[in-house]
């Protein structure tokens, strides 16, 4: 992206930039493997339910895959009928299910009990059911991220799926087992352990979904994927389902932030920005330092970014420069497409990024938050 060209085109700051031939790349490219696979791709739209977003990335997709009854309404919405919605969540809530129940094609349920609390409502309904299970295959090191940790909470534990017979009692099997994963080992080591435990009872499914957490952007070699997919379906007939969201959404998001303040402290430069982590709180949360399109790695002047909160650890990175910062630059964050804006939020008053989109250098105004907003957010009925 032309990040100069984006900062001379006087935009509120700090704002939020979906380059939207980014996004359509990666759909091409995830394209070239459903065609190559006939697997079916759906958008996880946890990761950036923008409207605009939806509308782009559906006449690519065979459908939105969601975790709640809000994420359904605005899924279906956009949808209107023409694709799969399919559900998983360890917290379906019994008293939502009449309104959950007609928006979805796919449902798979996190645990027996809750598989037994719902299926037993009077609602009918025509969602195909399956059950999202635990391979107890751990792949991540951080148990914040690891579905397979012991003592998950994530999915019926493929043991008790075995000893139970209780694939017989579903139409599909969910799973979803990594974090940003950049080749498909973790997925070829979890199939072939399906394949061990179920073999041909598998046939008797209809559907099975991958789920998300891997990069196909990232990812150089295919082969491993379409072997895996072509093998479930030869050999089992399956309809297979992957659901990425990251990948389609996180290199197509960009942050546009000012400098606001810049002194020193105990002997380094400090900047601050109109920016937070609160706008993209898994900096904080996993202590990561987003990439900065500013940084010049050998760079004379070194230069701590931080948020405008009143937190200490509003931090967002230190990062060079070839000129020492000043009050009114301008810096742009890149691949903030995921999980950034859905769980930002107005700690301290602080107002949302504006929304913009960017596409063959037309700029696009997509949202602005005001005052009226936080008022409605925070004014007592
Ligand atoms: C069940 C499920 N499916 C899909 C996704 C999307 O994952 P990602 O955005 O990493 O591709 C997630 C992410 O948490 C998930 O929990």
């Amino acid at each position: 992206m032309d990040s100069q060209y984006i900062k001379n085109q006087n935009l509120s700051s700090p704002t939020f930039i979906i380059n939207t031939e980014v996004l359509l790349n990666n759909l091409k490219q995830l394209n070239i493997l459903r065609q190559a696979t006939d697997c079916k791709i759906l958008y996880s739209i946890k990761a950036l339910p923008l409207s605009t977003v939806l509308e782009n990335v559906m006449p690519w997709v065979d459908g939105f895959s969601v975790s709640s009854l809000f994420e359904a309404q605005l899924a279906h919405e956009i949808l209107k009928g023409q694709g799969s919605l399919h559900l998983t969540s360890p917290g379906i809530r019994t008293d939502e299910w009449h309104q959950l129940a007609p928006l979805l094609t796919h449902i798979s349920f996190n645990s027996f009990s809750q598989q037994q609390q719902i299926t037993t409502l009077p609602q009918s309904h025509t969602a195909s059911i399956g059950l999202r299970i635990n391979p107890k295959l751990s792949f991540l090191n951080d148990n914040r991220f690891d579905p397979c940790q012991r003592h998950s909470k994530l999915g019926v534990d493929i043991d008790e799926l075995w000893q139970n017979d209780a694939i017989d009692s579903v139409n599909g099997l969910h799973i979803h087992t990594v974090f940003s994963a950049t080749d498909f080992m973790p997925l070829v080591k979890t199939i072939e352990k399906l394949r061990h435990y179920f073999g041909h009872r598998l046939a008797q499914l209809k559907w099975i979904n991958l789920g998300g957490g891997y990069l196909f952007n990232q990812i150089k070699d295919y082969e491993p994927f379409i072997k895996i997919v072509t093998q479930l379906k030869h050999d089992y007939n399956l309809e297979v389902y992957i659901e990425p969201g990251k990948a389609i959404v996180n290199n197509a998001g960009y942050l546009l932030t000012t400098v606001i303040d810049c002194f020193i402290s105990d002997g380094k430069h400090i900047a601050i920005l109109d920016t937070t982590v609160n706008h993209h709180p898994e900096i904080f949360e996993y202590q990561r330092q987003p990439d900065l399109l500013d940084h010049v790695p050998k760079g004379k002047y070194s230069f701590i970014l931080a948020g405008s909160s009143c937190l200490a650890g509003d931090i967002l990175g230190e990062y060079q420069f070839n000129q020492p910062l000043k009050i009114g630059d301008k810096l742009i964050f890149k691949d903030v497409g995921a999980y950034s804006l859905i769980k930002a939020n107005r700690f301290n008053g602080y107002n949302l990024p504006s929304i913009y989109s960017i596409q063959d250098q037309q700029i696009a105004t997509l949202k602005h938050y005001q005052y009226q907003d936080f008022r409605q957010q925070w004014y007592a009925d």
